[in-house]
Order: structure tokens, then sequence, then C-alpha cells
């Protein structure tokens, strides 16, 4: 989608369709213009009931009198003229992206200081819709011989007062790079198992580091990680025809010397469970199990675009669990690189035991911080359903700007507890822990194993099996959580 920032009156706009607010009492300023532009049509018309005055509704209205416009979308705020709470924003936007695909225009401008939201400002706003935009215009329609249809609408103006128009213009900037780090997550992630495997992943960050100069990449393979000691790791590939990699993607754009942020991706191009099998029923949804590192390739793309003043190393644990003669068997011990053994017991547990030697090997960046992100468990969903991603973490500090990052983005996210009971749920009669922690708090008690390897620094685990993925009609990956990520960033270099 092409957008564009303009200035300049709404009811003078030569446009394919002009979308402005409304409210039943005290009409914006657009609207009570275009209102006398039109001789008293808009309010005879509000007046009728033909437009319900709540977020989420609005009325397109395609002949309208003496205007230069040829399409009026009237969208509604609510009873009075009143910045908008963020769940009626939400309802906004669903409902405008909803008119906007449905649309025979090919440009549509949209009023958009008018669109105002509690304690947010222009840019904000901005930033959100820009996203809402590039989410909803997003097709994965390679492999479809018909190549999906093509929606008329080719460009979006925003049109802003000259005051607002640079605060609009960096929100565009920030929502254009989100919206499609946001979508390049997505198409990783719905990409199947027989395309996306590790090898794949690895082509992608080298692909990435041709794209910008301050970009590098080490993408170790598997003789390399033996020689490492990462048996952990190695034992969820074992099984698989697939090679295991472990992708390193180092963004120095920052301070020379400062510490860089960590960001580190749960990427099992397929989870079969490995002998521990999983049932059949919707496993071609365990092509996604590799969102977490999608999601790190998402932000790496997203803060090339921005050109984010941070050193930030995007790391991936890409593997394949697979069964066969060769996969690992429940019960087998084996030693990570830390050299603390792990008793398998299930072989289903794969995304922390590619995950424990990855945090191992990321003492040597000597990190500012450490966020993992991981379609980790099932009892996330059980936990906290599909609109919020669990958070477990070691610092409180690190916790709240996450949790603050997630709150600026609307890309939830909720802290569960850790503690030494919890971890005593991981003792093993054979070795210094098991892989799993038995039926209660499975998502605690997989954060409390990652624990155990990320003591040398700062860290946080974002448990993403939730919110990754869409399944049923929309089936899809969803690109989260990449706005709260950059967010995290971005609020990094406020700070
Ligand atoms: N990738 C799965 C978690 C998952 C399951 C995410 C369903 C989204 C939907 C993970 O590897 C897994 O299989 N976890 C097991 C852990 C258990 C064996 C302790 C689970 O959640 O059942
Ligand atoms: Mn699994
Ligand atoms: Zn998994």
């Amino acid at each position: 989608m092409e957008f564009v920032v303009k200035s300049g009156a709404a009811e003078k706009q030569k446009t394919g369709c002009l979308a402005i607010a409304v409210s039943k009492k005290e009409l914006p300023a657009s609207a009570t213009a275009i209102d006398t532009l039109t001789e008293g049509y808009l309010a005879g018309l509000l007046k009728r009931g033909d437009l319900e005055f709540k977020a989420g509704h609005s009325l397109m209205l395609l002949h309208t009198h003496h205007a230069p416009f040829e399409r009026l979308l009237l969208v509604a705020l609510g009873e009075k003229n009143t910045p908008l709470s963020e769940a009626d924003f939400r309802k906004l936007l669903a409902n405008l992206t909803g008119q906007l695909k449905a649309i025979k225009s090919k440009d549509i401008t949209i009023a958009i200081d008018e669109l105002a939201v509690a304690e947010k400002s222009h840019q904000w706003v901005t930033r959100q819709l820009v996203e809402a935009v590039e989410y909803a215009f997003y097709q994965f329609s390679q492999y479809k011989n018909d190549g999906g249809k093509d929606p008329a609408l080719k460009k979006v103006v925003l049109l802003t007062d000259r005051k607002n128009a640079d605060e609009v213009k960096a929100g565009l900037a920030e929502g254009q790079a989100i919206g499609s780090g946001r979508n390049v997550a997505r198409t990783l992630g719905n990409l199947p198992g027989n395309i996306c495997h590790p090898a794949y992943l690895a082509d992608e960050a080298k692909a990435l580091a041709k794209r910008h100069a301050k970009l590098t990449t080490k993408i170790l393979n598997e003789k390399q990680m033996s020689d490492l000691g990462m048996s952990s790791l190695l034992s969820v590939s074992a099984g698989s025809e697939q090679e295991a990699r472990l992708i390193c993607m180092e963004f120095k754009n920052g301070k020379r010397g400062a510490k860089p942020l960590i960001l580190l991706g749960k990427g099992i191009t397929f989870d079969t469970g490995g002998i521990s099998l999983k049932p059949g029923a919707a496993m071609d949804e365990m092509k996604f199990d590799m969102c977490g590192a999608a999601s790190v390739f998402g932000v790496m793309n997203a803060i090339i675009d921005l050109d984010l003043p941070l050193n930030v190393i995007g790391m991936v644990a890409a593997a394949e669990n697979m069964p066969s003669g060769k996969a690992t068997r429940p019960g087998d011990i084996v030693t990570s690189m830390s050299g603390k053994t792990i008793e398998i017991l299930n072989t289903d547990a794969e995304g922390r035991l590619v995950l424990c030697d990855a945090l191992t090997y990321a003492e040597r960046y000597k990190p500012e911080a450490v966020v993992d992100i991981a379609t980790l468990t099932g009892a996330c969903i059980v936990a906290l359903g599909h609109h919020t991603t669990g958070l477990l973490s070691n610092n409180n500090a690190l916790a709240e700007e996450l949790l603050d990052a997630s709150k600026g983005s609307m890309d939830k996210a909720w802290q569960l507890p850790m503690g030494e009971e919890y971890a005593q749920q991981l003792d093993s009669n054979f070795a210094d822990l098991a892989n799993i922690g038995g039926p209660g708090a499975g998502t605690i008690t997989a954060g409390c194993f990652l624990a155990k390897f990320a003591e040398a620094y700062p860290w946080a685990h974002l448990d993403i099996a939730g919110t990754a993925w869409k399944s049923g009609k929309d089936k899809g990956a969803t690109g989260r959580p990449v706005p709260m990520l950059v967010q995290f960033l971005l609020n990094r270099i406020n700070q």
C-alpha cells in the first residue's frame, strides 16, 4: 500500500473516497464543514438514524452533492466527539480496514486528526492505523494458481493539520516498518515445513544481511554445534533428515562497545512431537512452531527500516522435531552446553531443549538482556487463551519494560510467577533436571527450565503459543509479538 501525508481542508479533497469521523453531538470540524458544503445533508442523514453512533460502525455514502470527493465514509466515534478508549479504537480500526478492503476506489483520504484516542498522540494513532492497514491487506497467495485477488485500493492519503504533519509522518514510518516486519514474520510462519526448514531460515538471514551493511550473520551447523557441546539442541534434530542451525544476526548500529540486546526465537520448523508423537488432528499447525523465530526476523527487518541506533542480536535456534530410528527416546539423557545433564522424559517438550543451548551460547555476547520468544506450551493457551502472550522473567525491571511495551503497542502480554517451588517439579531421578514438570503450571515449569540456563544476564521469556497464529477459517500466522518487541526497542532509545 502506498501512503501519503497531506495537509488541507477535508471538504476540498478530490479523492475517490473521503473518510471522516462523526459523532452524534458536536460534529468534528471536518464533518461540520462538509455539512455546510452539502447544505445540511449530513446532519439530516445522521438525525434519521442511518448510522449507529458506536465505535465499530460506519456508513459509506456513494453520492454526495456539491462535493469534490466521489464517496464519503462516515466513521462513528460514539455519542460525543471525545477521545476514544483503546478498545473502541480497535473496533474502529477493524471496521475501517474492512471498508478499505471492500471499497472500489483506488485511493482514500482519511482525516486522521479527528480520530483521537485517550492519552495517545497523533503519532501513535497514525502508527496503529498504518499497521492495521498493512495487516489487513496482507496476502499469502504464492501457492495459489489464481494468485489471489488484488484489492482495488492502492493509496491511502493521511490528511492532517500542518501542525501535526511531523507527528503523522513519524507515525507513518513506524507503522510501515512494524507492519511490514510483522508481515515478514507472517509469511515465514505460513510457509510449510517442507519449504521452510532450518537451512531455509539460515538463507533468510543471509539475504537480510545483504540488505543492510550493519547486519552480519554467523550460522552454526551441526558439526560446529556438536564441537561446542550442544547435545541438548542436537537431540531435537537427531530424528530429522534436516540439519539444525543456530543463526545469529548481528545488528551493530548502536554505540561502539555498548552491550547488545538479544532476541532469541524458537525455530522448530515442524514439531511432530518426535517419539512422543503428537495426535494427528491439526498437526499441520505445528509448521507454526517457528513463529518465535519468525518474529525475530520480523523485528530485524523493522529495525533495519527504522535504522534504530541500537546493538541487537537476533538469534534463532532452528531444528525439525521428527521421529525415526535415530530420534531421541523418552528417558534419554543428554549433556547441554552448560554442562547440566537433562533427562528427556518427553520428546515433545523440545522447544526448551533447543533454547537452553542457545541461551548458554548467548553468554558469549555479554548481553544487556536476552528475550526469548517461543511457541512453547499448550498450557499457555489454557492459561491466557489467544489474546495475551505469557511473560516470565528473572528480572523485574526487564519484565516491567516488556509489559510497558505491550501496553504501548496494543500487543498484550501478562506476567506469570516463577519460583523454587515450581522449579522443583523439574527434579529428575537420573540427571540434573528433567525436561518436563508434570501436569500443573506447564508454562511456568517450562520458564523455570529456561531460567536455569539464563542466570548470567537479565532474561525474559515470551510464550506465544496462543498468540502467534490463528486456527480455523482464518488460519494463519499473526506476526505477534513483533509490535511489542519493536516498541520495547523504541522505548530503549528514548530512555
Ligand atoms: N510446540 C508445542 C507447544 C504448542 C502446542 C504450541 C500447541 C501451540 C499449540 C511444544 O513443543 C509442545 O509440544 N509442548 C508440550 C509440552 C509438554 C510435553 C510438557 C505441550 O504443551 O503439550
Ligand atoms: Mn513439542
Ligand atoms: Zn514445539
